[in-house]
């Protein structure tokens, strides 16, 4: 047994029996198709919302391949998280327009309300900030998306507002 299955932590998902009973039925389901590795991973990601470390470990163990070729996949994909976003996820477009349109000062404003890091999550859960890249609403620059909401051409001043409306 993969070592870090031996004392899983017990708020990760394997450790709560309705999150333990998804994993097994994604890896059950998906186990013998070609590429079953990624779309495990996926499938876990968008149901379980994230892919601990343990089930890291878990799904190698299942799938039979290294646990070093599960975390190579998962580290190298940046859709995939190992731990839970907030309810909220903000993400600061990254592309030419919106870079040159003040998406830096947008960064440091989010950073500066919320008193925390890009890809880190508010200890309430409620909005992790991420980057992401263009958008395509270049005309809209510099551009935010919440969720599946985009706002554009926002100014730093006007984004507390935003950030209080998904606080909620
Ligand atoms: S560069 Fe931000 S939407 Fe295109």
């Amino acid at each position: 047994m993969i070592k870090v299955l031996e004392k899983i932590p017990e708020t990760d998902p394997l450790a709560i029996p309705t999150k333990h009973a998804i994993i097994d039925q994604v890896l059950d389901f998906n186990k013998n198709i070609p590429g079953a590795t990624m779309v495990v991973l996926s499938e876990l990601q968008s149901r379980i919302g994230h892919i601990s470390i343990p089930m890291q470990a878990y799904v190698a163990q299942k799938l039979r391949v290294p646990m070093s070729e599960i975390n190579g996949v998962v580290s190298f994909y940046s859709f995939f998280t190992t731990k839970p976003k907030g309810k909220h996820t903000m993400k600061f477009c990254m592309g030419t327009a919106c870079y040159v349109g003040g998406t830096s000062q947008l960064i440091d404003k989010a950073k500066q309300i919320l008193g925390i890091e890009l890809g880190q999550t508010m200890p309430d859960g409620s909005i992790t900030l991420e980057v992401c890249r263009c958008v395509g609403a270049c005309s809209q620059a510099p551009v935010v998306v919440v969720d599946e909401d985009m706002h554009g051409r926002i100014p730093p001043n006007k984004l507390p507002q935003i950030i209080k409306k998904y606080q909620k």
